[in-house]
């Protein structure tokens, strides 16, 4: 085994995808430029992935293949390894750990990874006096973990929400401006290389899940608790919502939102309506948002690109330049052991105004029986603010006074069995 040099910064890549190729492109054609900021050449050794012989578009000859990924996170070359595989568990939390063992720096975009096993894994490095690195793992290009780590460590957090699934933000807008459905740009999205491995994690929120489980825990200084979020994806959202949505000046959007408050956090992901005009409204395709709340900064917020080659592939390296120049931090900004103990909440404590979305059958779709629908609201203790309607009255859209949505929720069961023959509504918060 040879030692280790500090001319150059030893790096090895287990995954080429594309985020993958992202990082060999930019390691390649960036090189002086990198290697300036980090103050070393970064030196890629060895690489590996599940076929040697797929043509990337990128030229790997001047590289070793690895044996297999435990080789690699042995290999006493390497300074650092590049996880940019995916997947919680398996071969690849096992070559994390043992390069981790090995006293080698990780750098991920492995949100899965860090959401389910984080902690722990921050216990061994920070033992080993090494550290995981993740920037590419929330909102792809937006520099968004290092400013809550660093940016805004002065400030008591309050809140942190945001778009934070591409994918996701991508098949919305298209489905607004396009009119095509959910499973054609879905397709596209995958053909661009914005969709996780398995994409139901996009659409079923998950992947948003596993990016707010670390920023809440960056934010409000708590162990990283995936558990404990309330998911819901956007599988139900149809184009007479998007439609109706636009009736109320509203856009719907993906969100994972967490708020401290009175020693709890309230969090959830859930599909929700937002001014068409705001800063979230105005966030379309690919694009992230990431708002933020402190005290005494105030809020903050930042827009960029949420997945795709370059953004992601920026993030992996920024990350290897911080470290290659000896910059660790704590891997979720305070040493892993005063990390508190949080009483989560789910979603359905945030108070809002709720859009309350039913389909009627042929024969019901008429003014009188929206009439009655409503007075059963009203007296069922839901108070409606606006009632909407697709032209043949077949889709119904009541928008709610504020309240909780575990009040709505359970109010509109109880409606809804006395109504009779109409099935259970769509719930949505509308975030103001
Ligand atoms: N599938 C993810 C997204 C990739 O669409 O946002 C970036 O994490």
């Amino acid at each position: 085994m040879t030692a280790r040099s500090s001319d150059s910064f030893k790096i090895g890549i287990a995954g080429l995808g594309t985020v993958g190729v992202g990082v060999v492109k930019i390691l390649q054609q960036n090189a002086d430029t990198v290697a300036q900021r980090a103050g070393k050449k970064i030196d890629i050794v060895s690489v590996i992935a599940s076929s040697k012989d797929k043509d990337r578009g990128v030229d790997l000859s001047s590289y070793e293949w690895a044996d297999d990924l435990k080789q690699m996170a042995q290999d006493n070359r390497l300074d650092c390894v590049v996880e940019l595989i995916g997947g919680s568990d398996g071969a690849v939390l096992d070559m994390v750990e043992t390069a981790i063992v090995n006293g080698k720096d990780i750098v991920t975009a492995n949100k899965a990874l860090l959401a389910h096993h984080g902690y722990r894994l921050a216990e061994i490095a920070e033992g080993e006096s090494v550290t995981i690195a993740y920037e590419a793992a929330v909102a792809g290009g937006i520099p968004i973990i290092k400013s809550l780590r660093e940016g805004l460590a002065a400030n008591r957090m309050q809140a942190v929400s945001g778009i934070l699934n591409g994918t996701c933000n991508y098949i919305l807008s298209d489905m607004r401006t396009s009119g095509r459905d959910f499973n054609t740009v879905l397709k596209e999205a995958q053909e661009k290389g914005y969709a996780e491995a398995d994409p139901t994690f996009d659409v079923d929120g998950i992947d948003t899940a596993h990016k707010l489980t670390l920023l809440a825990a960056l934010a409000f200084g708590v162990k990283p608790d995936f558990d404990a979020l309330q998911i819901q994806g956007i599988r139900d959202i149809t184009a007479h919502d998007i439609d109706l949505a636009d009736m109320l000046g509203c856009r719907i959007k993906l969100l994972g939102s967490a708020k401290e408050q009175a020693g709890k956090v309230l969090q959830t992901v859930e599909p929700c309506l937002v001014p068409t005009e705001g800063m979230l409204g105005s966030t379309s395709g690919v694009y992230n948002a990431v708002l933020t709340q402190g005290d005494p900064v105030g809020q903050s917020v930042a827009i960029g690109l949420g997945a795709g080659e370059g953004p992601t592939a920026s993030s992996v390296v920024a990350d290897i330049i911080d470290i290659a120049k000896g910059y660790r931090q704590s891997v979720f900004g305070i040493p892993v052991q005063c990390l508190r103990e949080m009483t989560w909440e789910n979603g359905d404590a945030f108070e809002a105004p709720y859009y309350v979305r039913l389909m009627l059958s042929e024969q019901n779709a008429s003014d009188a029986v929206v009439e009655s629908i409503k007075d059963a609201f009203t007296q069922g203790g839901i108070c409606i603010d606006k009632t909407i309607m697709s032209a043949d009255k077949a889709v119904v859209a009541f928008l709610t006074k504020q309240m909780t949505g575990a009040d709505v929720k359970n109010k509109a069961d109880i409606i809804m069995k006395q109504v009779g023959g109409v099935k259970p509504p769509l719930i949505l918060r509308v975030e103001r």
